[in-house]
């Protein structure tokens, strides 16, 4: 087992108030190569537990004053990695079934036997090494799982990441896409906030939300008197941006007019506030963000050609999540650790798998709201399948063939006839129209099936749609 440590270095702490049974067990642990540290009470062994790190404790149960299911307890809260072995020469059932609640790792009973201690500690050392290596799993892949706010360890986000480095000290504009929830503002957010404009503002502001004149006053500004209403001067939010970034989040809802007023400010990198005489330098990194498509919109003529490549300088596209689903797991996590503050908290096996089969349309937002409900439903520390809810929960693996048909039909609010005539149909394009062979697959009489097709012309069309 590679997980094993260097003997050398594994130390064990001995508790027990005999002094006879501590000095025996240091001798027989010192021959079989521990290095041991021993301790006359549990109060003793916590301040020695405090100063330094030993692989293993092992504690006498009864003891006066601190015995060893308080130390249990007690180091369980200080140093919850080090395994502890409890011993007691009065083994009843009871006090190893309240040793091993308490999470002791083992349980030996007094007078032992030399094999069955070094079993006992060579199980709790492996338990330790492998612990160690997981930790130290966790942190690689935290470190290569995650940039900024980002999460995510697909080669799609990994590219992301990189060109986020790449483009942290320029200012050229650049152009989020993505379907709804891929996580375009968390982007956005991090190209800011790990780049060199990330003491200074970032300012997002939504373009579908206000109405056209509202939305052109708050972007530019405006003068006193500009329009009824505007008593003030008013500093516009390209201002507000100065020296950081604006975040222009779907762009592609912008209004037409507004769009040519916004692309003669970023050639001239100045604004004019509404109703003023004089422009304003500005130096502001636009981050603009939208979940259409770009090029449809401009082929329809609802966004200006000329606009878009002033902003696409740099263009991020952030796949949905459907194609990136290794970024599932370490998503879900970090949605966990984000909404609860539960550190045993787990996702089981079963509820991972389902959660990669799932279509995710609403991508990481819907992930995340599903985890958010799990954690509200679960009746555990493990999260199951079961606590997993996903809406239109049509997975080839869960069920049946005829269970998710029948779920598919009841959606529809399908009738029997509906349903009937739908499956005739189908039995007639699979046999290319050869009648007895579609009533052999339907289990039903020719003549039946002849009988009904006259009949049922009309509600087939009506059902056609089923399957
Ligand atoms: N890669 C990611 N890492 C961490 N959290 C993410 C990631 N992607 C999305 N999220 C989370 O998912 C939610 C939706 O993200 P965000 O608001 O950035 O999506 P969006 O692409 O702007 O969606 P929309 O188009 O609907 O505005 C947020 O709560 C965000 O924190
Ligand atoms: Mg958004």
């Amino acid at each position: 087992m590679t997980a094993r440590q260097d003997p050398v270095s594994r130390s064990i702490l001995v508790v027990d108030d005999d002094p006879s049974i501590l000095d025996m067990t240091e001798d027989l642990l010192t021959e079989a190569g521990f290095e041991v540290t021993k301790s006359a009470s549990g109060e003793e062994a916590l301040a020695l537990a405090d100063e330094r790190e030993f692989d293993v404790v092992l504690s006498d149960l009864q003891m006066p004053g601190i015995d060893g299911l308080d130390l249990l307890a007690r180091m369980r809260e200080r140093r919850p990695d080090t395994p502890v072995i409890l011993m007691t020469a009065f083994g009843t059932i009871q006090t190893a079934v309240s040793a091993m609640r308490g999470g002791a790792l083992d349980f030996v009973t007094k007078p032992f036997q030399a094999e069955e201690l070094l079993v006992s500690l060579e199980r709790a050392f492996e338990r330790r090494a492998l612990e160690e290596e997981n930790r130290r799993l966790r942190r690689a892949v935290a470190r290569s799982s995650s940039f900024g706010e980002l999460v995510g360890k697909s080669p799609a986000m990994n590219e992301i990441y990189a060109m986020i480095k790449k483009i942290a000290t320029n200012r050229s504009n650049i152009l989020i896409t993505g379907e709804s929830g891929t996580g375009k503002e968390v982007v956005a957010r991090t190209i800011h906030f790990t780049g060199a404009r990330a003491n200074r503002p970032f300012v997002p502001i939504n373009c579908t939300a206000m109405p056209e004149g509202l939305l052109e006053s708050e972007l530019f500004g405006h003068v006193r008197g500009a329009f009824t209403g505007a008593h003030t001067n008013k500093k516009g939010l390209f201002e507000t941006a100065e020296g950081g970034t604006l975040f222009l989040d779907e762009i592609g809802d912008m209004p037409l007019s507004l769009q040519g007023k916004l692309l003669r400010v970023l050639q001239d990198r100045e604004v004019r506030p509404v109703g003023g005489t004089q422009s304003v330098k500005i130096d502001v990194r636009i981050i603009a963000a939208t979940n259409q498509d770009m090029n449809q919109a401009i082929e329809e003529g609802r966004f200006r050609q000329d606009l878009y490549f002033r902003l696409n300088v740099i263009p991020i596209r952030i796949p949905p999540l459907r194609e990136r689903s290794e970024d599932i797991p370490v998503l879900a996590e970090s949605f966990l650790r984000k909404h609860s503050d539960d550190e045993r908290i787990r996702l089981s096996d079963a509820a991972l798998r389902k959660m990669m089969r799932a279509p995710w349309p609403g991508n990481a937002r819907e992930l995340e709201n599903c985890i958010e409900r799990a954690l509200a439903l679960a009746s555990s520390s493990e999260i199951s399948a079961s606590d997993i809810l996903i809406p239109d929960d049509v997975t080839p693996n869960d069920g049946t063939l005829q269970e998710i048909l029948l779920r598919m039909a009841l959606d529809q609010r399908l009738t029997v006839r509906d349903l009937t005539d739908a499956y005739i149909d189908a039995a007639l394009e699979a046999t290319h129209g050869r009648k007895s062979e579609a009533a052999r697959i339907l289990g039903m009489n020719r003549r039946t099936l002849y009988r009904r097709e006259e009949r049922h012309v009309e509600p087939r069309k009506r059902a056609g749609n089923f399957g």
